[in-house]
């Protein structure tokens, strides 16, 4: 059985990558990732607000005391946030050390700036690959989603002209027209299109009157949508698609595959039942493959997306008024 695929112009030995997490910071769990399977690993991100803060730190120290100690007010304390950028920058060097696969390192931020040159030192410290997320909330009713691709748009190009190593870019969901600012994105040169952040969601707290921050696992319910988009996409970019979000057994990896996916991160799945399970999941996609005849990861990849599939309008919006108009009130109401 050949498992292996295209990703971001390499090629893997299959198509189970460990996304973006804390995992990595353990690298006995990095080796066991390894050992179970994993053909690529991302690092947790190294935050756009960690660069700022340690090159504001040193701009206290030289000159403007008052302006920047305000200015650091306004940016994450040291302690809450996982590893400054020198820390970061080792963190590669020992997990490169310590497996032979591909590391990815990641830079999260929203803003173009010159924290995005720390981009060429993540590759010079080893990482194989860059992954920029580029996780942000329009909160401001004056930006408009023109400007906020554009700004996108820009950091991928700081990012793209910063480093040789290919460039993955991790997305939300939510852009009004998601098919062609991917393609503009893959316009502007990105390898990757990585199918999609998680927005962790608030929630409120009644009786103290006060918002709680929440980080809940995934399941399986979320991969929905990133399937409809992977099929939406396949075929109609040339960047690599990676499914990230709700995969969690070999029937998630095998229907992301189908939509379009050239690979898959998971994350929780792997924080719920430990670095081995990747080995199960990979085995359990292996033998389902054999059982029906597949005899390559390519052979099966974007088999459903939506230029293939025998039904393309289940992906669009003809379904929408057949499945809502087919339900059926319960018997007895
Ligand atoms: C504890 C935790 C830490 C994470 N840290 C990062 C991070 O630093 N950067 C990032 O891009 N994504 C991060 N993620 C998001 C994951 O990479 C992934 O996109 C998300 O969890 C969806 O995949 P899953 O359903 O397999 O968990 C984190 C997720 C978890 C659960």
């Amino acid at each position: 059985m050949d498992l292996s695929t295209p990703w971001l112009g390499l090629r893997l030995k299959n198509p189970l990558i460990v996304g973006a997490s804390p995992m990595v910071d353990d690298l006995g769990t990095v080796r066991r990732l390894e050992d179970a399977g994993a053909a690529a690993i991302v690092l947790h991100s190294l935050f756009e607000e960690q660069i700022l803060r340690e090159q504001l730190a040193s701009l206290h120290v030289e000159s403007h005391y008052e302006s920047s100690a305000e200015a650091l007010s306004y940016f994450p304390q040291a302690d809450d946030l996982r590893l400054g950028p020198e820390e970061y920058l080792e963190l590669i060097q020992r997990v490169k050390a310590a497996v032979a696969v591909p590391v990815v390192a990641s830079l999260n931020g929203t803003t173009e700036g010159g924290w995005l040159h720390y981009a060429r030192l993540l590759e010079e410290a080893g990482a194989d690959a860059l992954e920029l997320n580029v996780y942000a909330l329009a909160t401001d009713p004056w930006d408009s989603g023109e400007a906020i691709e554009q700004r996108t748009l820009a950091m991928v190009r700081a990012v793209r002209e910063a480093v040789g190593v290919p460039v993955a870019v991790k997305l939300s969901p939510f852009y009004t027209s998601l098919a062609h600012f991917a393609r503009q994105l893959d316009q502007e040169g990105a390898d990757g299109l990585v199918l999609f952040n998680r927005f962790y969601q608030p929630d409120l707290d009644v009786e103290e009157l006060d918002v709680q921050r929440t980080l809940r696992l995934s399941d399986a319910s979320e991969l929905p949508l990133r399937l409809r988009w992977l099929a939406i996409l396949s075929g109609r970019v040339e960047a690599s698609l990676l499914a990230s979000g709700g995969i969690h057994g070999a029937l998630d990896v095998l229907k992301a595959l189908m939509a379009g996916a050239h690979a898959v991160q998971m994350v929780s799945a792997l924080l719920k039942r430990g670095p081995e399970y990747l080995g199960l999941v990979r085995d359990d996609m292996t033998r389902w493959m054999a059982e029906h005849g597949y005899e390559s990861v390519e052979s099966l990849c974007g088999t459903l997306s939506l230029a293939h599939c025998p039904d393309p309008a289940a992906y669009e919006r003809a379904n929408y008024a057949q499945i809502l108009q087919s339900w059926r009130t319960p018997a007895g109401w």
